[in-house]
């Protein structure tokens, strides 16, 4: 039985997933180096230096690991250039209240995110308060596709893995969550996340209730 619910962050609850693109595109094309939004669905959910090195791989460059730290606070700096302007209202449609409406059900909460940035987004778009659990890059180092960030999640809701379900936008989220035993509702297409177990374009229009019976369903 189904008992938590663990959220990835950024394009799950808010599109800063634009915002991490554009910070690598001008680091990318600082560097010379071609990089497309194809490109960047490998980026997604991995850590900031794992980021760097698909980057530098695309473009069949090497660094000194000092030089790479260099970048990373270089395109972490101007990442936070635009997370310090986003506003409140930039959270996904629906996904409070669908969250809400989980917690009202009875469902433990849970943030499973790579960022360390993750603290600063939940103040800006202000529901740190949903959560009965946050992991965070900041908590947990080891990023997915390794599934240590989910499995810790689960521990502090005090709950089995199997009892947690994950929300992910990323190949490598996906991947983390099948590693803890968890399964996956991927938050967008069947064509770009095809190993999630069901997949949503949005929170309108849907309840936990529906959602866990159509995993069932399809599983
Ligand atoms: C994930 C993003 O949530 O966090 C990745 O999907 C990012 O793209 C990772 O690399 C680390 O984030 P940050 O904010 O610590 O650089
Ligand atoms: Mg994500």
């Amino acid at each position: 039985m189904i008992k938590g619910l663990i959220f990835d962050l950024d394009g799950v609850i808010v599109d800063t997933a634009k915002y991490h693109f554009l910070a690598w595109k001008s680091l990318a094309e600082e560097l010379g180096i071609p990089f497309s939004i194809a490109d960047n669905e490998r980026l997604k959910g991995v850590s900031r230096m794992a980021s760097l090195e698909i980057i530098l791989e695309l473009g069949q460059k090497s660094f000194l690991p000092e030089q790479k730290e260099e970048l990373c606070t270089r395109k972490n700096d101007l990442y936070l250039t635009y997370i310090h302007q986003m506003k409140r209202e930039e959270i996904f449609p629906g996904v409070r209240e669908f969250i809400e409406n989980a917690k009202r059900e009875g469902y433990l909460i849970s943030l499973g995110s790579s960022s360390a940035n993750a603290g600063l987004i939940l103040d800006k778009l202000q529901i740190r308060e949903l959560f009965d659990a946050i992991v965070d890059g900041t908590v947990v180092a080891i990023a997915k596709p390794e599934p240590d960030i989910f499995m810790k999640g689960a521990e502090l809701l005090g709950l089995p893995c199997r009892q947690c379900i994950v929300f992910e936008d990323s190949v490598a989220g996906i991947e983390a969550a099948h590693r803890a035993g968890m399964a996956a509702v991927g938050i967008g297409t069947k064509e770009l996340l095809p190993e999630a177990d069901i997949h949503l374009s949005g929170y309108l229009d849907i309840t936990i209730e529906k959602l866990i019976n159509d995993i069932r369903r399809y599983k």
